[in-house]
C-alpha cells in the first residue's frame, strides 16, 4: 500500500519537475519548493525500496528456517519408521556402506561393521549382504543366521537411472515356518490314526459281503467289531475337529455357575460300569456347597479324559479327587493309584498325539489327543493344568482355575 502511493507520488513529481524544466524561469521560487521535494520524494522512495528489501530478505530466512524444521522434522518421523519396522532394514549406499539401518538390523550383524566389506561380520551374512549390494538386482530368498529364519528381500535403489545401492529387509518367519510344520505333522498323524479304523472297517465288510461267506458267529463278531471301529472312528473325528478348533482359538467357551461336587458326582455316575469293571474306587473329597464357574461341558470332557486315562493306562485300585477351594484359587487333584508315567515320558504326555507304546497296545482306543485337548480347554479358562507321578506309585492330575480370570 505504501508502495504504491510512493510510486504515484514519484510520479507526480516527475511530471512536476518536466514542468520545472519547461517553466523554471518564470517561476523561481516555486521551482526550488519542487526541487526540495523532488529530492525528499526520492530520499523517502530509497528508504522504502530498502525496507522493502529487508522485509524481503527477513521472509525469504523464515521460509528457510521453516523448511529446514520441516525437515528435521520428516527425517524425525523417517527415523522413527524405520525403527519401529518390526523387520530388519538397511539400506547400502553406493560404496557398500550401511547408511541408514535399524536396530533389528544392527543386533544380527552384532559387530559395528561401518560396510559391507568388513571381515568381523557373519561370513553367510556378509555373503548375502554382498550378493545383494554387488549383483544389482532385486532378490527374495529364504536364509538362516544364528538359527533364525529370514525372508530377505533386497530391493537396488536408483537415482538419475544409476544404480545408487540398495535395500534389504530381513523378515524374521521362524514361527511361521514352525506352524507350517505343525500343521503337516498334523495332517499327516490324523490320517494316520483315521486309516487304522477304517482298514478294519473295510476289511471286515469285504469279508461279510462275500457270497460264499456263512458263518454266523465271526459274522455277529465282525459287526459288533465294525460298531467299535466306527465309535472309535467319530471319537478321533471328533477329537481333531475339537483339536482344530483348539488351534485356532475358536473355541467359544459357554460359561455358566455350576456346583463342584455334583459336577464331579455326575462324572462318576456317566463312568459307573467302566469304574465298576475295572474294579476301581472313587474317593471324592469335595465340599458340597462349593461353586465354580465355568464352561461345565467342556471341562466335562477335560475330567472324563483323565478318568478314562486312569481307567485304561493306570490299572490301579483308586482314584482320589481332591478340591481344594479359596477365594483366589480352585486347586483341583485327580490321582490314581496305578503304573505311574516314566519320566523321560512325562514331558510329552500333553503333546498332541503322544501316548507312551505301553498304552497303545494297551488300549485301542487312544489317540494321544485328550491331554493336549484337555491343556488347551484349561487354558482357555485361564487356568493350568500339570502332571506329577512316579512308576509304580501312581499319577497325579493338578488343576488349577483362577476364578478371577473364569469370570470373565
Ligand atoms: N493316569 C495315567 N497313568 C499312566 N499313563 C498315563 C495316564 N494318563 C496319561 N497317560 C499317558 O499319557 C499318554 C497321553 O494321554 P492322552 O493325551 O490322554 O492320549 P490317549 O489317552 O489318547 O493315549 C497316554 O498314551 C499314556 O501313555
Ligand atoms: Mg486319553
Amino acid at each position: 500500500m505504501l508502495r504504491k502511493l510512493n510510486n504515484i507520488i514519484v510520479i507526480i513529481f516527475v511530471v512536476l519537475s518536466a514542468l520545472i524544466l519547461q517553466f523554471g524561469k518564470t517561476f523561481k521560487v516555486e521551482a526550488m519548493i519542487l526541487g526540495v521535494g523532488l529530492i525528499a520524494v526520492i530520499a523517502v522512495n530509497h528508504y522504502f525500496v530498502k525496507a522493502h528489501e529487508k522485509e524481503l530478505q527477513e521472509k525469504l530466512e523464515e521460509v528457510e528456517r521453516k523448511s529446514k524444521k520441516k525437515d528435521t522434522e520428516s527425517e524425525d518421523k523417517m527415523a522413527q519408521i524405520i525403527a519401529s519396522i518390526p523387520s530388519a532394514l538397511v539400506y547400502i549406499n553406493q560404496r557398500g556402506e550401511f547408511d541408514v539401518s535399524n536396530k533389528k538390523f544392527n543386533s544380527i550383524l552384532n559387530v559395528e561393521a561401518l560396510n559391507v566389506y568388513d571381515s568381523r561380520i557373519d561370513t553367510n551374512f556378509r555373503q548375502m549382504l554382498l550378493d545383494a549390494f554387488l549383483n544389482e538386482k532385486q532378490f527374495i530368498r529364504q536364509e538362516v543366521f544364528d538359527d533364525v529364519n529370514y525372508q530377505v528381500l533386497s530391493i537396488p535403489m536408483l537415482k538419475k537411472g544409476r544404480y545408487n545401492g540398495c535395500m534389504i529387509i530381513l523378515q524374521d518367519i521362524t514361527r511361521l515356518l514352525e506352524g507350517e510344520k505343525m500343521q503337516k505333522q498334523f495332517i499327516a498323524n490324523a490320517s494316520h490314526e483315521l486309516k487304522t479304523p477304517i482298514a478294519s472297517i473295510k476289511g471286515m465288510s469285504e469279508v461279510l459281503n462275500r457270497s460264499d461267506f456263512d458263518d454266523e458267529e465271526t459274522s455277529k463278531e465282525f459287526l459288533a467289531r465294525i460298531q467299535i471301529e466306527s465309535a472309535r472312528l467319530e471319537q478321533i473325528v471328533e477329537d481333531l475337529l475339537l483339536q482344530s478348533k483348539l488351534m485356532e482359538n475358536k473355541l467359544h467357551l459357554e460359561k455358566t455357575e455350576f456346583n463342584l461336587r455334583q459336577f464331579f458326582e455326575g462324572l462318576i455316575y456317566e463312568k459307573r460300569r467302566e469304574l465298576h469293571m475295572a474294579n476301581i474306587e472313587v474317593i471324592l473329597n469335595c465340599p458340597s456347597d462349593v461353586m465354580i464357574v465355568g464352561d461345565h461341558f467342556r471341562l466335562s470332557q477335560v475330567f472324563i479324559n483323565l478318568f478314562n486315562n486312569a481307567i485304561n493306562y493306570a490299572a490301579n485300585e483308586s482314584i482320589k479327587i481332591d478340591c481344594n477351594i479359596s477365594r483366589k484359587n480352585w486347586n483341583i487333584r485327580f490321582c490314581d493309584t496305578g503304573a505311574g508315567i516314566d519320566e523321560s515320558v512325562i514331558p510329552h504326555i500333553f503333546e498332541r498325539f503322544y501316548r507312551a507304546d505301553a498304552a497303545r497296545e494297551r488300549y485301542s482306543g487312544s489317540t494321544g489327543l485328550g491331554l493336549a485337548i484337555s491343556k488347551a480347554i484349561i487354558e482357555a479358562h485361564g487356568g493350568h493344568i500339570q502332571v506329577e507321578s512316579e512308576l509304580g506309585k501312581g499319577t497325579c492330575f493338578e488343576v488349577q482355575l483362577d476364578p478371577s480370570e473364569t469370570l470373565h
